[in-house]
């Protein structure tokens, strides 16, 4: 199994956006069974996943329902390793936006961090702080340009800036409301809006991003072949609980 940590010490990024939306793309893409880890106190990752229908990719919780004590070190571990016996492939990991212990654990358990960076005037001037986390970074790292707007000079700046300091992203991701429809309505883009524009990116994202965790695994480069544009990729392996506990909880809503 390989896992992916998405972290910025900035909230509003797009940590859990790029979170849920390659965790569906890799599922779709066949590179599953895929599995998430909402490490952040603020659940953004679990509440989308507790309104989606579909139960792939399959959020694995990490405390029970109704227990809000805070995550402690080792236990993200513990639920990777577990992950990994179950048979899982591909493990994403949201973070909360600081530089404690917690993520620190998330990053030291990943294959590649994911580090998204919005591309405004505000996060130029503030990227110090982004960079003062990912510095200490032993895993490769690709940043992830967000929230782009489409003729601005700005995407460029910040795309130069943040390669002086590692790999970006060959795919940018624009602004666009699909993303934040389909976050209520617990869907990815592509399951919203396939034929859009952030569908589109989304895909190619993930293709970058599976680009990287071949080389991270000492496997040789492959190019990207045509992905498959249909759902419904059954998972074998369940996390049987965790089911009968979304089902229960939407029979009780
Ligand atoms: N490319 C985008 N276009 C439009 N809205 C976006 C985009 N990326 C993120 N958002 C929105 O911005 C807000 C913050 O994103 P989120 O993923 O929650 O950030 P983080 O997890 O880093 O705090 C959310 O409302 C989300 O829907
Ligand atoms: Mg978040």
């Amino acid at each position: 199994m390989q896992t992916i940590t998405i972290a910025c010490r900035k909230g509003g990024a797009g940590k859990t956006t790029i979170a849920r939306n390659l965790a569906v793309e890799a599922e779709r893409q066949g590179a599953g069974p895929v599995a998430m880890l909402d490490a952040d106190a603020m659940r953004g990752l679990a509440q989308w996943w507790e309104s989606r229908k579909a139960e792939v990719p399959m959020l694995a919780a990490l405390r029970q329902l109704g227990d809000k004590r805070p995550l402690q070190r080792g236990e993200l571990a513990a639920a990777v390793q577990k992950l990994q016996a179950a048979g899982y492939r591909l493990c994403f990991i949201d973070t909360a936006p600081e530089a404690g212990p917690i993520v620190e654990e998330a990053i030291g358990l990943a294959d590649l961090v994911l580090v998204p960076v919005n591309a405004s005037p505000d996060d130029l001037r503030a990227i110090h702080e982004t960079l003062a986390i990912v510095e200490t970074v032993k895993a490769p790292k690709v940043f992830v340009v967000n929230h782009a707007t489409r003729r601005a000079t700005l995407t460029g700046l910040v795309a130069v800036k943040l390669s002086q300091h590692g790999t970006v992203a060959e795919t940018t991701i624009h602004r666009a409301e699909v993303f934040k429809q389909s976050a209520i309505e617990g869907l990815g883009v592509q399951e919203m809006e396939p034929s859009g524009v952030p569908a589109q990116e989304i895909e190619g994202l993930w293709t970058y991003v599976a680009g990287r965790l071949r080389l991270a695994a000492g496997l040789p480069y492959e190019a990207p072949t045509e992905a498959p544009r249909k759902r419904g990729i059954e998972l074998t392996i369940q996390v049987g609980e965790q089911r009968a506990a979304k089902k229960t909880r939407k029979r009780a809503s």
